[in-house]
């Protein structure tokens, strides 16, 4: 009961800006990206794409559709600003700090509730930090969980090392490194004691990392994706795992994606220098190449609501990638983690509770009997809309599900 007095307090008593951090070595960060956006925009327009397609009959089977990829640069040209974007980002509270020498740029919001939950999100690849901004209002205000208690967060939303404004990391970083860091960040720099992750796509990684090294500090983990290979239809029928039909075509689909969809990932993985510096300073290149992940791995209904995942978001988030100088470094986290995902699913020596969301249209699919072996699973939740990318393509059931952490945060 204090808790919720003191908190209805706060959010009547303060009108303030809520804190931010004043820890020494964190210093407060703009976007200026205006200079390079004119360059950007001018290497768009000069950009030639075929007048049709070779084979107009194998549509997107065969990689990014031609129409829709002359659509997006044609948006990019007459319909979208980086000045505009720009401007919106910088609503939010950005910060730089040096963790072992990388630079790492970070988002910090804190709510106005004293006992918000300081929960990290973090981003992959082809994302970034765009992917968590619909939800970082939500998070920050005062809700409730399915029980009823109140929850909120105080916000980071950390670049990941080679990723937008955070520094390339040294030739054998892993995303144990990157796990390390972020737990200084978290303790150390912002001082939080103890606090909660989310994490997709290498995001899970490096959040699944922090979860079995820091038991003491990483008190949840909320993940819709996790470091471990999928079970294909075989090996689940061995497990004698039992599949609802859903599930039965998610499994289908992380089948199919592994089939067909994981070129890039062989790619990034051995050769990332080839693909990087060709795509270096292409935008439109940069697009196609990102644009087909965002389009593939989402929701087909993508761009409807609630999903977020439009052709703006498509372009500011490649636009992030070229203006920042990141899409190569970015493509190196393949190559610098070839054991990145595991085959064996063990119990991490933590306690924490493991809160998991799956979304129909993700590329890999875990069921509840599996995401068990690998922690201490207090929640599962499926959701018939959405994909690889929550935060944009099903953003308020990744908010529900987010906030289900308040009921297991002792
Ligand atoms: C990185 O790892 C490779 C392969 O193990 C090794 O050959 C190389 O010397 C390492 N580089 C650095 C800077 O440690
Ligand atoms: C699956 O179920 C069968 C029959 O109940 C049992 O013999 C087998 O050991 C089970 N396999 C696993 C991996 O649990
Ligand atoms: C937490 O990790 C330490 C090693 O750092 C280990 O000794 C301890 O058993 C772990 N706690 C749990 C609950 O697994």
């Amino acid at each position: 009961m204090w808790r919720a007095i003191a908190a209805l307090l706060a959010v009547i008593g303060s009108d303030a800006a809520p804190l931010q951090a004043t820890s020494s070595g964190v210093k407060p960060f703009k976007i200026d990206l205006t200079g390079e956006a004119s360059r950007m925009l001018e290497l768009v327009k000069a950009t030639r794409l075929p007048n049709k397609p070779v084979y107009p009959t194998v549509g997107a089977s065969a990689g990014i559709d031609l129409d829709v990829l002359k659509q997006l640069q044609r948006e990019w040209i007459h319909g979208f600003s980086w000045k505009g974007e720009q401007k919106e980002l910088n609503k939010y509270h950005h910060f730089t700090t040096d963790l072992e020498g990388l630079n790492i740029h970070f988002i910090h919001e804190r709510s106005r509730d004293p006992n918000a939950i300081p929960l990290l999100l973090l981003h992959g690849w082809p994302g970034s930090f765009l992917e968590f901004v619909p939800l970082i209002e939500s998070l920050t205000q005062q809700s409730k969980t399915s029980n009823g208690d109140p929850v909120s967060f105080n916000i980071v939303i950390p670049s990941l090392p080679g990723f937008a404004f955070s520094t390339a990391p040294k030739e054998n970083w892993t995303i144990a490194d990157t796990a390390r860091i972020f737990n200084s960040l978290m303790t150390d720099l912002l001082g939080y004691e103890k606090f909660a992750v989310h994490g997709t796509d290498w995001g899970s990684g490096v959040g699944y990392s922090m979860y079995e090294q820091f038991n003491s500090t990483v008190r949840a983990l909320h993940a819709p994706f996790l470091p471990f290979f999928p079970l294909t239809e075989e090996q689940l029928e061995a497990a004698n795992v039992t599949l609802s039909p859903m599930e039965q075509f998610q499994v289908q689909r992380g089948d199919d994606w592994y089939a067909t969809g994981n070129g890039y990932f062989i790619e990034q993985s051995t050769k990332p220098n080839t693909i990087g510096l060709a795509l270096e300073d292409n935008p439109v290149g940069q697009l196609a190449w990102i644009g087909e992940k965002m389009i593939e791995w989402s929701d087909p209904r993508a761009g409807t609501p609630p999903s977020v995942l439009n052709h703006q978001e498509i372009l500011r988030s490649t636009a992030l990638y070229f203006l920042t100088k990141s899409f190569t470094s970015s493509a190196f986290i393949y190559f610098q983690n070839p054991g990145g995902f595991r085959s064996d699913y063990v119990q991490p020596p933590t306690d924490a509770p493991l809160l998991f969301s799956s979304f129909k249209y993700n590329v890999g699919f875990w069921p509840a009997q599996m995401v068990r072996r690998v922690g201490n699973l207090v929640y599962y939740q499926s959701h018939e809309f959405g994909g690889h990318f929550p935060g944009i393509d099903n953003p308020p059931a990744l908010l529900t599900d987010i906030r289900e952490i308040g009921r297991f945060w002792a």
